[in-house]
């Protein structure tokens, strides 16, 4: 019983192991701390999450400053508490976040930053070279004005490393031409700012000059529709800014419709951020700094570009969309598990309460055959007792003695005598027995039931049993031999009798099985 409630248990362990066994805990968690929120964010969000796919051992965290020093500082605290593995940082305003950056990485956390710097320490910078899209910039406006005219620039937000990249870039290029006059306005890189920043400009140098204005050069698409959507510039004033998302509200779509004479394509790349966070949390060689490639993007080139970026946001939305099902499959294919399991719990148990009953009915039969057996012996040894009375031609004490018997035992006497006489006969049935016995089936059965409270099929079998024991004990008989010898007409039926009687197989007491 213990051995088998051994194997259940540990199989049933082995089991529950195996189907608990889900996806493994994530190995690494990356905090992703934007300064805002805004398209440009959500695609690099969105590749974030698809590049992880393949990876199991990374999860990612996000927050978003909102614009909001304050804010992202207590964001990266934040991150920093609950001992994220790696930082990703795009940098509000980089003096103002630059104390808590090195604070992380003072606490040994690695820290890349992406689109923006710091003043401080970093791990790894991945981004847009912006001082050269800055000068790409400058030159093609001066180029579409001839070298001369009126430009306006609207900066991004004060502080941040990519406005004053971008600024100083474009002025290295349109400096070169003192026939270009150039005004420089603050933004915040919100289309807001750039409507702000431009009625702004109306409001201290009138509306003929915005309406003279040849070119604004907004540092991001947005603030450019911002200017356009001031209502003061003049019909002439052509607009171009930075990041030419794909996309319907994206900067690609606007230069193809001509609403923008030009942008340049501000890299998100969030599956090369990616690679470089795997690369750096498994110590594996990596570049301080990454510098994405970019280009201008013109009317002549858009639509071509449109079409290139419109396929790549098909692709990443079939990714994402076929990961969903993906997803969906890892759910229901764990629900199955837990089903199966259950299902297995359940047959095992319910064979190891079939196997417990099995064990106890045998037992009770044992038991009660056991009882049975012991009172029979009585019977037994009183009629051996007579017969050796007999033997020994001691006939008046036997008589004597059979006066003294009451009628029960004198009854099984006759029983005992007529079995043992036809011991080794396998056809002497009940009926034989009756007949001997000068009675009917029944009468014999109930007699018998009465005194033993066994039947007689019982006492034939037990007897028969009893007998080979004996004939076992003395010797010189093999197991077959006893087996004919006590009415067994197959030795392997005696054997499994005789097993389920004594509780060990005949060969034990005494003789040699064939
Ligand atoms: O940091 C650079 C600017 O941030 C992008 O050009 C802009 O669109 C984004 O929000």
């Amino acid at each position: 019983m213990n051995k088998s409630l051994a194997i259940i248990t540990a199989f049933l362990a082995c089991f529950l192991l195996c189907c608990c066994q889900g996806k493994e805990g994530k190995r690494y968690v990356i905090g992703v701390s934007q300064c805002s929120e805004d398209i440009w964010r959500d695609k690099l969000n969105e590749e974030l999450k698809t590049a992880t796919f393949p990876e199991d051992e990374v999860s990612l965290q996000f927050a978003s400053a909102d614009d909001n020093d304050t804010l992202q500082i207590r964001q990266i605290e934040q991150f920093i508490k609950e001992g994220v593995d790696l930082l990703v940082i795009s940098p509000n305003q980089a003096h103002a976040i630059t104390p808590v950056v090195n604070k992380a990485m003072q606490k040994g956390i690695p820290v890349i930053l992406f689109d923006r710097r710091t003043d401080g320490a970093y791990t790894a910078f991945i981004g847009a070279d912006n001082e050269e899209i800055g000068r790409q910039m400058g030159d093609f406006v001066a180029r579409q004005t001839g070298h001369r005219g009126s430009v306006v620039e609207i900066m991004g937000l004060k502080g941040s490393s990519p406005a004053a990249d971008r600024h100083r870039g474009f002025i290295q290029s349109i400096g070169k031409y003192p026939g270009i006059k150039f005004v420089s306005l603050q933004g915040d890189w919100t289309k807001a700012s750039g409507k702000r920043a431009i009625l702004d400009l109306k409001r201290r140098q009138g509306s003929d000059f915005c309406a003279t204005i040849d070119y604004v050069f907004a540092q991001n698409d947005r603030m450019a529709m911002g200017a356009l959507e001031a209502g003061v510039l003049g019909k002439r004033t052509k607009l171009c800014g930075v990041d030419a998302l794909p996309g319907p509200e994206g900067g690609m779509r606007l230069v193809a419709d001509s609403v923008l004479s030009a942008s340049y394509i501000y890299p998100t790349r969030g599956d090369l951020v990616l690679k470089l966070a795997l690369n750096i949390l498994k110590h594996r060689p990596y570049s301080k700094e990454n510098l994405l490639q970019s280009a201008l993007v013109t009317p002549d080139k858009a639509p071509l570009m449109r079409m290139q970026a419109d396929e790549m946001n098909m692709q990443q939305q079939r990714i994402q969309d076929l990961h969903k099902k993906l997803d969906l499959f890892f759910v229901r294919y764990h629900h199955q598990k837990v089903y199966l399991l259950f299902t297995v719990i359940i047959l095992i148990l319910l064979v190891g309460i079939f196997i417990y009953v099995y064990r106890m009915a045998v037992y009770r039969h044992r038991m009660t055959e056991k009882a049975i057996t012991e009172k029979l012996q009585h019977y037994m040894q009183l009629n051996e007792q007579r017969n050796r009375m007999e033997r020994l031609a001691q006939l008046p004490a036997a008589e004597s003695a059979d006066n003294v018997l009451d009628a029960d035992t004198k009854f099984m006497n006759r029983i005992f005598d007529c079995i043992i006489k036809n011991l080794s006969d396998s056809a002497f049935s009940v009926e034989l027995l009756a007949a001997q016995l000068g009675m009917s089936r029944v009468q014999l059965y109930r007699k018998v039931k009465t005194i033993t409270d066994s039947s007689p099929v019982e006492i034939i079998r037990i007897t028969r049993l009893q007998q080979a024991d004996r004939l076992l004990r003395q010797g010189g008989m093999n197991v077959s031999e006893v087996s004919y010898e006590v009415g067994f007409s197959s030795p392997s039926y005696f054997s499994k009798c005789y097993k389920e009687h004594f509780g060990h197989q005949p060969t034990a007491s005494g003789t040699h099985a064939e």
